[in-house]
């Protein structure tokens, strides 16, 4: 196997090959004045069972044709096989026709990808209406967790935790945590109105004596859905904050406006920041096995 690295995926993509002991490579992808990108393999993909490796954050748009480049250039190389490990998949979270004309872009990314790889693997994909990878991929799709890894960053890290689900979908992360640590759990309620807009409320009687709350959720963008948690949960006389996700976008300064909330966050290194402190290498590693 041929593990590639993609310009948002090197982070990972060498520490992979080395756990496999397979071949490694970075895709040299180079930007035009235009913003035309240009895409280049740097080892011979002949025959060999390519790995590509892109988290999809920041130029999320232009790291798709990058990958769709890169796929149907390894084909036209002869690859035997190309597959795309997706640490973080993007266009998940809007999984239905909010409002008349919207596209349902979980469905085109699906179908498009469906077009290039014979298979994809992705790290705790945000799915919501549609439940499994399987119905939405035409090729074959697996999902992987971190949960485990975030289990054991809390166990080793954080006395008493309550773990905190900001939302009902966030059970999948928080519930299934807070089983494997056999700790407590509640999943809090929250409504959304816009991107940056939420309100959570808190739906049930929360002891927090002697306890440390930690949010657990797949995801932090713009950080409101943790403040509004965190403003609820002042009210009942909380203080400090912990907070581990999985995947850590952090835009429009996320990490300061918790760390100003008194939210010590960590996330698994899916998407690299200076909180990224939970390895997820040896995940995809095992995966690809
Ligand atoms: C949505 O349901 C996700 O699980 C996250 O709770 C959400 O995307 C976080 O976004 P933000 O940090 O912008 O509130």
């Amino acid at each position: 196997m041929l593990i590639i690295g993609c310009s948002k995926g090197v982070h990972l993509a060498g520490k992979i090959a080395k756990k496999l002991q397979a071949s490694y490579s970075a895709l040299k992808v180079k930007k035009f004045p235009d913003g035309e990108i240009k895409a280049r393999f740097m080892s011979d993909v002949k025959g060999k069972e390519v790995a590509l490796i892109q988290s999809f954050y920041d130029n999320i748009n232009d790291l798709i044709v990058e990958v769709i480049f890169a796929a149907e250039t390894a084909r036209d190389l002869g690859a035997k096989k190309v597959i795309l490990i997706a640490p973080y998949f993007p266009y998940l979270r809007q999984d239905k026709m909010f409002k008349p004309g919207q596209c349902i872009s979980i469905e085109v990314m699906s179908k498009l990808m469906g077009r290039y790889f014979d298979k994809v693997s992705i790290i705790d994909p945000h799915l919501h209406r549609e439940k499994k990878l399987s119905g939405l991929f035409s090729i074959k799709a697996e999902k992987l967790t971190s949960n485990p890894y975030i289990a054991d960053y809390i166990q080793k890290n954080i006395k008493n935790p309550l773990i905190v689900g900001p939302d009902w979908e966030s059970y999948k992360w928080a519930r299934k945590v807070a089983e494997k640590i056999k700790c407590e759990h509640v999943i809090l309620k929250k409504k959304r109105y816009t991107g940056r807009k939420v309100k959570v409320i808190l739906n049930k009687k929360i002891n927090i004596t002697n306890k440390n709350i930690v949010f657990v959720d797949d995801m932090i963008s713009t950080g409101n859905t943790i403040l509004e948690c965190v403003k609820n949960l002042k009210k009942i006389g909380a203080k400090k904050f912990n907070c581990v996700v999985v995947h850590g976008i952090f835009v429009e300064n996320a990490l300061e406006k918790l760390r100003k909330a008194n939210v010590k966050v960590v996330s698994t290194d899916t998407i690299p920041s200076k909180v990224a402190k939970i390895d997820v290498s040896g995940l995809i590693a095992r995966a690809l096995k």
